[in-house]
């Protein structure tokens, strides 16, 4: 794992951008998952620009969604779903074979995670996932305590998720469980980056980097992953001991 600075948030984003754009040109059937959230809000909105700029061939890449709130219908706008229809699907023209999102509305959660484990497995594994990293260490819905052995499963959100969370909607929404990739993914993936901006996640950041990897942090997996980038500004960075 490697620990990259940037000097803010936009610079940050541009970087994670074209890492996605330079992937599609190396290899236009690449599977790519991304993230939702605040953080890869600008990465999408820059790739997005820069794919349809560049005239870049986005018709064979696979798009995996890393994550879903249970029961959080998709055109909710704090859904995962709402988010990625806005920001990549609908701008990119993305077409419905090409995009793999778990259904959180389903009755059968359990053929969802089966279903996106073989999608996953059928491609020969992931080329780039793109994560963001929660307040509690959390990467997609890996809660603390989650087995690094997970592939896609469902699971109870933690307090501090379920806090947290409330910020992307609009009215206060009963959350409960997520439905997530699982860390397996991750650790399987050919190239992982974790982004974060602000001093808010300053934190979090020290813990992913520099804490002893275990699974009450879950980020911390990054460690261990030889073609893991932690991409983050220099707020992000700023408890960070130097020699990382
Ligand atoms: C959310 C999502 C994650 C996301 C993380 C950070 O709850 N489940 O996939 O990466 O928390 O979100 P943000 O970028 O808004 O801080």
């Amino acid at each position: 794992m490697e620990v990259k600075i940037y000097q803010d948030y936009h610079a940050l984003s541009e970087a994670a951008a074209s890492e996605i754009i330079d992937l599609v040109k190396n290899k236009p059937g690449a599977v790519i998952c991304l993230a939702s959230g605040h953080t890869p809000r600008l990465t999408c909105k820059l790739f997005a620009e820069k794919a349809l700029q560049q005239k870049t061939d986005l018709s064979r890449i696979t798009f995996i969604g890393l994550d879903e709130w249970v029961g959080v219908p998709p055109d909710n706008e704090g859904s995962c779903h709402y988010f990625f229809q806005h920001e990549v699907f609908q701008p990119l023209h993305l077409s419905a074979s090409q995009i793999n999102l778990f259904n959180a509305l389903s009755i059968n959660l359990e053929q969802e995670c089966q279903e996106m484990d073989k999608v996953i497995a059928d491609k020969e594994g992931i080329d780039l996932m793109i994560v963001g990293i929660g307040m509690n260490g959390h990467i997609g819905f890996n809660e603390p305590g989650v087995s690094f052995d997970s592939y896609s499963h469902v699971i109870k959100l933690d307090d501090t998720t379920l806090t947290v969370g409330q910020k992307y909607f609009k009215t206060a929404t009963s959350l409960g469980k997520g439905i997530t990739l699982g860390l397996k993914h991750l650790q399987e993936s050919k190239k992982v980056i974790l982004i974060a901006n602000g001093t808010k996640k300053a934190g979090v950041i020290k813990k992913t980097v520099e804490e002893k990897v275990n699974n009450s942090f879950p980020a911390s997996i990054m460690q261990k992953h030889s073609n893991g980038f932690v991409m983050i500004d220099q707020e992000a960075a700023g408890l960070l001991n130097r020699n990382n």
